[in-house]
């Protein structure tokens, strides 16, 4: 079933302020896209949201769900820039769920809820999901074979609590190849169960699979580089605040992040991972 509530909770819920010591400044925790060599990682993330609400179809008549909404960064964009006539955000960790009701982002609302079992009172014209894809299938699981079938089941519900004509901007983690090298495979091996438990990033095939009979897939665009980037700039934040860390959650939590930052800079540099974004359509067929 991929990650339980107990689960994300380990993946999200250290400390909001561990967090915010090294992620931007709006707390996205997921790949930001630069446009050029100097550019901040704050800005990245601002063009991240600008291309996935694009997809998305989102302007000021929307009702929009962000799936997974995390500590809230992406409906805080949607509501400063758009002020979209319903922007709600769904996520499993009650530690997101505070820190979002401290911003007290007026238009926005937020729910601790599986969205696997989310039941809208009125559907949505745009969909936004940001890297809780690889949330859904456990390593077991896809081993098992069910991946795809996992994958179609969240494409669905998608479909189900959208309007005829939505449209949906998707953003995921890929896993491209497994490490040859044995070491580089521990550590892999130690993030996906140690850091994200029940979860496994998927594979852009499986996507592309999955999203059938529910939604078109109009674009598609890999940025294995960007995410390097940003878990670079997210560890050299880390490192920036070592003694702090250290001192306020721990000896073990600095190593641990350490570890895990500097696994996501090597993977996404030796191809083993990368990152999707896709502009879906709905089928209304
Ligand atoms: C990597 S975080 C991404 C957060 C946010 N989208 C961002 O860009 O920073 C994944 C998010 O998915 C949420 N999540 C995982 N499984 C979920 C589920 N079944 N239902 C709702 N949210 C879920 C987690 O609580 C977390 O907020």
């Amino acid at each position: 079933m991929g990650s339980d509530q107990k689960q994300v909770e380990v993946s999200y819920d250290v400390s909001n302020e561990f967090f915010r010591l090294w992620l931007d400044e709006a707390m996205f925790y997921t790949s930001a896209v630069y446009e050029s060599a100097d550019q901040s990682l704050e800005a990245a993330q601002r063009n991240k949201m600008r291309i996935l609400c694009d997809f998305a179809g989102v302007d000021a008549t929307s009702r929009v769900l962000d799936i997974g909404c995390g500590w809230g960064a992406a409906i805080e964009y949607v509501a400063r820039e758009h002020a979209s006539k319903a922007i709600h955000g769904v996520t499993l960790s009650r530690a997101q769920m505070d820190e979002i009701n401290r911003r007290a982002i007026p238009g926005v609302e937020a729910m601790v809820q599986d969205f696997r079992t989310y039941q809208p009172t009125e559907k949505y014209s745009s969909i936004i999901s940001i890297c809780m894809i690889d949330h859904l299938c456990s390593p077991a699981e896809a081993r098992q074979g069910k991946a795809i079938d996992i994958y179609r089941e969240y494409f669905k519900r998608a479909w189900e609590m959208s309007t005829p004509g939505a449209k949906f901007g998707l953003q995921a983690i890929l896993r491209n190849r497994v490490p040859r090298d044995k070491h580089d495979l521990t550590e892999t091996y130690w993030v996906t169960h140690e850091i994200f438990p029940g979860g496994l990033n998927p594979r852009l095939e499986e996507l592309i699979t999955a999203v059938n009979p529910y939604w078109e897939v109009v674009e598609v665009h890999t940025r294995r580089d960007d995410y390097r980037r940003t878990t670079h700039e997210w560890r050299r934040r880390l490192r920036a605040n070592e003694a702090k860390i250290r001192s306020e959650f721990g000896d073990q939590v600095y190593v641990d992040y350490d570890r895990y930052l500097s696994c996501c800079v090597n993977n996404f540099e030796k191809h083993y991972s990368s990152l999707a974004q896709l502009r879906l359509h709905r089928i209304d067929q």
